[in-house]
């Protein structure tokens, strides 16, 4: 049964912390948009908007998108929250172009072919997530982990720059960046 993100959101407080590929390779960002896929609370959002990005942030849960929109009321930061199926067969996403596109804790393969016309010359992906030894460890259905070195390798017309796999604050995870060559 999938889970009920809007129940999840509405019994934990918010993550303050981005995801480790964000906090670490958003400097590398060209000025300019980013689009955040399933953004959740917005904790990778709200980092990016501070450091000067305006950010679209595609959810599909209410509770996380209402939460998104107050708070960046609430600071003034340009974080535009919007609701979307991003499972959907022909999921809507801005046309860019983006300096930047993150994917994190969020796996649908089908969003990976269409990153590479929305980003401008020398754009980023930036992707984490758990993998299939953490479904393991869980007991969860692999679909829904990336599989051992998978990130190594981008969909056509995106470069590999940095990727990394294993055990990381309890959890077995991997991510990675892609680059739009420049
Ligand atoms: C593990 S959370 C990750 C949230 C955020 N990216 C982060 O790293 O904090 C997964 C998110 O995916 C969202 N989600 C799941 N299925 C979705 C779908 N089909 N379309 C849009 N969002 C979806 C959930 O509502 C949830 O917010």
């Amino acid at each position: 049964m999938p889970k009920d993100w809007d129940a999840h959101y509405l019994s934990q407080p918010p993550h303050s912390q981005p995801a480790q590929v964000v906090a670490a390779y958003t400097h590398q960002l060209p000025a300019g948009p980013v689009l955040d896929l399933a953004g959740g609370l917005g904790r990778n959002a709200f980092f990016l908007a501070r450091r000067g990005h305006p950010v679209i942030l595609l959810e599909q849960s209410r509770v996380a998108l209402e939460f998104v929109q107050r708070e960046a009321l609430h600071q003034q930061l340009p974080v535009w929250a919007l609701e979307a199926d991003l499972e959907a067969p022909s999921p809507s996403l801005p046309p860019g172009p983006l300096a930047g596109i993150v994917k994190s804790y969020f796996l649908h393969r089908p969003l990976l072919g269409m990153f590479v016309e929305r980003l401008m010359p020398g754009g980023l992906v930036l992707l984490e997530g758990f993998t299939v030894v953490e479904a393991r460890r869980r007991g969860s259905q692999a679909a829904h982990y990336w599989q051992p070195g998978e990130l190594l390798h981008p969909p056509q017309g995106l470069h590999l720059r940095a990727w990394a796999e294993g055990w990381m604050e309890g959890h077995h995870r991997t991510w990675a960046v892609w680059q739009k060559p420049s």
